[in-house]
């Protein structure tokens, strides 16, 4: 019975000692298997007297099944830590933040221009473009300022031959959809673009900046017309409770021509630093179209009259925002531009 002990104390020793699957079948292969030690304990059952045959069987079949489940225990064991190490190295932190794609959005001024696109749409107005390289016929002769005429000094230029220059407002759009419609039918436009001019740029003024201009020309179009759209249009922009106030000016292109005041939206008119103690705040120039006008664009004055007016993006995107370098909208601050994403 001794043999039985060491067999035993020994294939236990071993197993202690083993790490893989390996050395577990070899393990196995060497006590269980059909020359291994049990087996032989099995096989030197024939040379004994056959009284005691039964009481040795079953002495080496239940050393055969310790030693299994010995063997089973310890190949759980190895699976089960294997498995603990595979979990510890996937570790997944599931509090980490996923992965976002920058998104883009569009450009302050676009968002301005889009905002006014869509209320002047809502009113039955069609979008018109033109070009930015424009003739001096259309940026300033058949808007009423001939050659020499001292009110181009207002719109510095840069001139690209005599007679071709970068536009200075988007009034020539103006002049290109009255020709277009051949002095006829009615216009009801507005026209967003870029304009330029020949300025030093500082924190209010841009050699680049964006307008937009309006025009209706009917048959029965009046100053009241005019102030009516401008209020529903300061409205949008700053406010239900806006009113709007009109100024004499002058502009060649309109006869009478106004400056049109909102009043302020910080003090409600009690005056303070944004409107300079005045109650009202200067958004844009607008006035009848002047009757040379008209008539160099094909429109008979006696049948039809019109209005128009000039808005400066740039200026109304400062005022709602408290913006106070222009420079800002064109040098692509990533901070500044953000701060307008939704
Ligand atoms: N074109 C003018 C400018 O750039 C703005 C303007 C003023 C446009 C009055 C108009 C207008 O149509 O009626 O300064």
């Amino acid at each position: 019975m001794n043999a039985f002990e060491t067999l035993k104390a020994a294939f236990l020793t071993r197993l202690e000692t083993v790490k893989t699957d390996q050395e577990l079948a070899q393990l196995k292969a060497d006590y269980l298997g059909k020359k291994g030690e049990v087996t032989g304990l099995m096989q030197a059952m024939k040379d004994l007297p056959a009284a005691e045959k039964p009481a040795y069987g079953q002495k080496v079949n239940a050393l055969k099944a310790e030693l299994t489940a010995a063997l089973n225990a310890h190949k759980a064991a190895i699976e089960t830590a294997r498995m603990n190490e595979k979990l510890a190295q996937e570790t997944l932190d599931v509090t980490l933040p996923g992965r976002t794609f920058p998104v883009g959005s569009p450009h302050i001024l676009s968002k301005i221009v889009e905002s006014i696109e869509d209320l002047f749409v809502g009113l039955g107005y069609q979008i018109k473009e033109g070009p930015e390289v424009e003739s001096d016929e259309y940026n300033f002769e058949k808007l009423n300022l001939p050659k020499d005429h001292p009110a181009r000094d207002m719109q510095d230029s840069f001139y690209i031959d005599p007679s071709t220059l970068l536009r200075t407002h988007t009034s020539p759009v103006q002049v290109r959809t009255m020709l277009d419609y051949g002095g006829q039918k009615p216009v009801k436009i507005i026209c967003p673009g870029k304009v330029y001019r020949r300025d030093d740029d500082d924190a209010t003024h841009s050699h680049q900046f964006m307008q937009i201009e309006g025009l209706v020309v009917d048959e029965s179009t009046t100053m009241a017309d005019l102030k009516g759209t401008l209020l529903k249009l300061a409205q949008t922009m700053f406010g239900k409770d806006r009113t709007i106030r009109l100024r004499p000016s002058y502009f060649p292109f309109t006869e009478p021509s106004v400056e049109v005041d909102v009043s302020c939206y910080n003090c409600e008119g009690a005056g303070c630093s944004i409107c300079k103690h005045t109650g009202y705040i200067e958004i844009l120039g607008a006035g009848m179209v002047h009757d040379n006008v008209l008539k160099m664009s094909g429109y008979d004055p006696a049948k039809y009259q019109g209005f128009a007016f000039g808005i400066g993006v740039e200026r109304i995107a400062m005022l709602k925002y408290g913006i106070e370098d222009i420079r800002h909208f064109y040098t692509n601050d990533m901070r500044f531009m953000r701060m307008f994403n939704q």
